[in-house]
């Protein structure tokens, strides 16, 4: 079964047997989702699967059948636990894509509801519903939800997730007989992490994400399992009750007043409870509420995929009554996807200036998380075994806040007959070399120094922006130059014409004159920013920065001896080592005495402190850095005042010479995606210390080669 078949019009002309095959497919899904707890589709596809049928039947009335998974909840439950009867149904949600439809569904509310009707909005917790049964006040069973009416027999598995409480607290005021509390099972993002971090170091495939864990591990034969996979607990809902709640001096009057006042009583009684529920007024603040969430999912250490807005009285809820699969009292609020499944088309190693091998996916092109993703790393070759994917697989692709995308890990079709495992190339993509692996380290490395492919990222790093900052000269075109046999050094740049690049494709006359302008301009960059550019392994910004204003001029370092360089701060021993042995090859010597026959400054002029603080390393010199989003521990004033102090300049608007972008919480949207646009770094809110103290942008990825 295809995943994308929720476009696929093969049938699109025959209503019934559309409807027939949509049906065939959820019912499919279901399993895969419910049941197996291996999904073969993403939670957007499938939702995409399930809407399709219903607009479908929604035209054609005459299509519907009892039996449609529109009108059912999840699955049946499987045979590895007992079964347990719902003595209330366990319904599920309908969903709202966009503001729109939220409208949609308030309105049809509306008409049934004073216009002050008070809803209270729940963050949607991306895990999977459990129903806990309490006898007078002890815990004494669990189900999952199953098909609605019959889940499955998880009270061992639960009982050993300590957010759970086993007894209640008699501070909630007299216990009920019987209590039976609903709410998410999930797994925290670290906890999710972590348990990667252990199925990676025992070599076992990785999971795919929070939801999947929390399910596959609720779902354990074997509950000692579930015991080593710390699954916490939200509740946000009573089921059965007895003796029945009454209000007017009855019984439990929370329980039978609102959403908010069994909320508050659930907390009480000692259940945990999301802190992040919020009553509110009219439609306005549910639009409010979604949008402050929708942008704000990341700063939670658990994943929710959506808002859940419930009508807050419970006697509005009974009167507005159910479908027999939802409430019409309450809606899912369903966030963007930032997971996409697509086809992984090959793996392919890039190969970086150092000579590191770098093995990335290449996909069919896919929307996700706000762009078009069609290459993301692998890193290296043990995470390619880990997460199992291979060429031809369905693979998952997320780009979640951060904004470097990844591939999850392979969507199993069962059936499907899979290519062999992807093996690492043993030969240098480029020059064939061999590639070799250390042993004890995870990456590879092309050996031969003259490797085209290292030549072409060293030239390219020389270009960068942090280095000699010479635009129009990207990898692409230095790739090209190479190719060419136009470009061996990064001296050879500095002897280019016009004519150099007469029948060049891409090199019209006014991208060469800007180019040519852009290398001269460049023969006046410090000398910290030369020898950033030379690639002097050690020899990072600070290093680089450092070396530069103790010695300010080359001929300095070209004469000091290995101890003296030793002794500057911010260099030392290793970094003194490497740099002597760099100047010491006649043959960078050359491209040395070229650049300096070219005219390029080769000195370190003492800096103007705007706001600069002389004790500390000017690893912003003259750039601009533009913070957006909250950093922790800053005001927006204290990040500026720390740029400055490095040196650096913080503008207010992202330009073509913005030198890095660094992203806090709740960031600016339009800083962010024109930063994506010009292909400005990204640096996470969460580096900004170490990206103050040294400089560094993160690493950039190169293309295929
Ligand atoms: S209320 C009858 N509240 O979403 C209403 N559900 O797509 C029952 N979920 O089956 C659900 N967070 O597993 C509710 N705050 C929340 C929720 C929530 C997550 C899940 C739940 C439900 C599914 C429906």
């Amino acid at each position: 079964m295809s995943a994308t078949s929720a476009e696929d019009d093969s049938a699109a002309g025959d209503p019934v047997a559309r409807a027939g095959e949509l049906r065939a497919l959820i019912v499919h899904h279901n399993e895969r989702y419910h049941t197996l707890d291996d999904p073969e589709i993403t939670d957007a596809e499938y939702d995409a699967l399930v809407r399709a049928l219903r607009d479908l039947e929604a035209e054609h009335p005459d299509l519907a059948v009892p039996d449609s998974p529109t009108s059912q909840v999840g699955a049946a439950p499987s045979t590895l636990f007992a079964p347990v009867v719902h003595h209330v149904r366990m319904m599920s949600l309908d969903n709202a894509f966009s503001p729109e439809e939220l409208q949609a569904w308030a309105d049809r509310v509306g008409k049934q509801v004073p216009p002050d009707t008070a809803f209270e909005c729940e963050l949607k917790i991306d895990g999977l519903a459990i129903s806990l049964l309490y006898r007078d006040g002890r815990f004494v069973q669990a189900a999952t939800r199953g098909d609605g009416t019959t889940g499955e027999d998880v009270t061992a598995n639960i009982a050993t997730v300590g957010a759970i409480p086993k007894e209640l607290d008699p501070a909630a005021g007299p216990l009920p007989e019987v209590l039976e509390v609903r709410g998410e099972v999930y797994m925290p993002i670290a906890a999710f992490d972590d348990l990667n971090r252990r199925q990676a170091e025992a070599g076992d495939r990785l999971f795919v994400n929070p939801r999947n864990s929390a399910a596959g591990s609720l779902r354990q034969k074997d509950p000692g399992v579930t015991a080593t996979r710390a699954l916490s607990f939200w509740a946000y809902q009573v089921g059965e009750v007895r003796p029945e709640p009454s209000v007017a001096g009855g019984q439990l009057p929370d329980l039978a007043t609102s959403q908010s006042t069994t909320l508050a009583w659930l907390g009480r009684a000692g259940f945990p409870v999301n802190p992040e529920v919020h009553l509110v007024e009219g439609l306005n603040g549910v639009l409010e509420f979604c949008a402050r969430w929708e942008e704000h999912r990341h700063d939670l250490d658990y994943e929710i995929d959506g808002v859940v807005v419930k009508v807050d009285d419970l006697d509005l809820q009974r009167e507005l009554g159910s479908t027999s699969r939802a409430p019409r009292w309450a809606i899912a609020y369903k966030f963007p996807p930032e997971e996409r499944s697509t086809t992984l088309r090959h793996i392919a190693v890039s190969i970086g200036r150092t000579g590191k091998a770098t093995p990335f996916a290449v996909l069919e092109p896919v929307f996700v998380g706000g762009s078009t993703v069609g290459l993301a790393t692998l890193h290296n070759e043990d995470q390619v075994r880990l997460k199992d994917v291979r060429p031809g697989d369905t693979v998952i692709v997320r780009k979640a806040g951060d904004v470097i995308p990844e591939v999850v890990g392979p969507l199993r079709v069962k059936g499907r007959r899979r290519k062999p495992a992807w093996k690492f190339p043993t030969t240098c993509p480029v020059c064939a070399a061999p590639l070799v692996r250390l042993e004890g380290e995870s990456d590879t490395f092309c050996t031969n120094l003259d490797c085209p492919g290292q030549r072409v990222q060293r030239i390219a790093h020389f270009a960068s922006r942090s280095a000699m900052d010479i635009e129009g000269l990207g990898e692409q075109r230095v790739q090209l130059l190479v190719d060419n046999g136009l470009l061996v050094d990064v001296a050879d740049l500095y002897g280019f014409t016009p004519e150099t690049f007469a029948g060049l494709e891409g090199f019209a006359e006014l991208s060469t004159a800007n180019l040519l302008a852009a290398i001269d301009d460049s023969r006046q960059r410090p000398l910290s920013r030369v020898l950033i550019g030379l690639g002097i392994r050690h020899l990072g910004q600070v290093g680089s920065t450092a070396l530069a204003r103790a010695c300010r001029d080359l001929d300095v370092i070209l004469t000091a001896d290995e101890s003296t360089l030793a002794e500057i701060d911010g260099v030392g021993p290793v970094i003194a080592s490497s740099v002597m042995a760099w100047f010491d090859s006649p043959v960078n010597r050359s491209v040395v005495d070229r650049l300096r026959a070219a005219g390029l400054q080769f000195t370190e002029p003492g800096v103007d402190t705007g706001g600069a603080d002389p004790d500390l390393e000017q690893t912003l010199g003259g750039r601009s850095v533009v913070v957006t989003g909250t950093l922790d521990g800053y005001t927006r004033d204290e990040a500026e005042a720390a740029v400055a102090a490095r040196g650096g300049k913080s503008p207010g608007t992202v330009s073509k010479k913005t030198y890095a972008v660094v992203v806090g919480r709740a960031p600016g949207a339009s800083k962010v995606s024109k930063a994506e646009q010009l292909g400005v770094p990204i640096v996470d809110g969460a580096s900004f210390e170490e990206f103050l103290a040294t400089g560094e942008l993160p690493e950039e990825r190169s293309s295929a080669n």
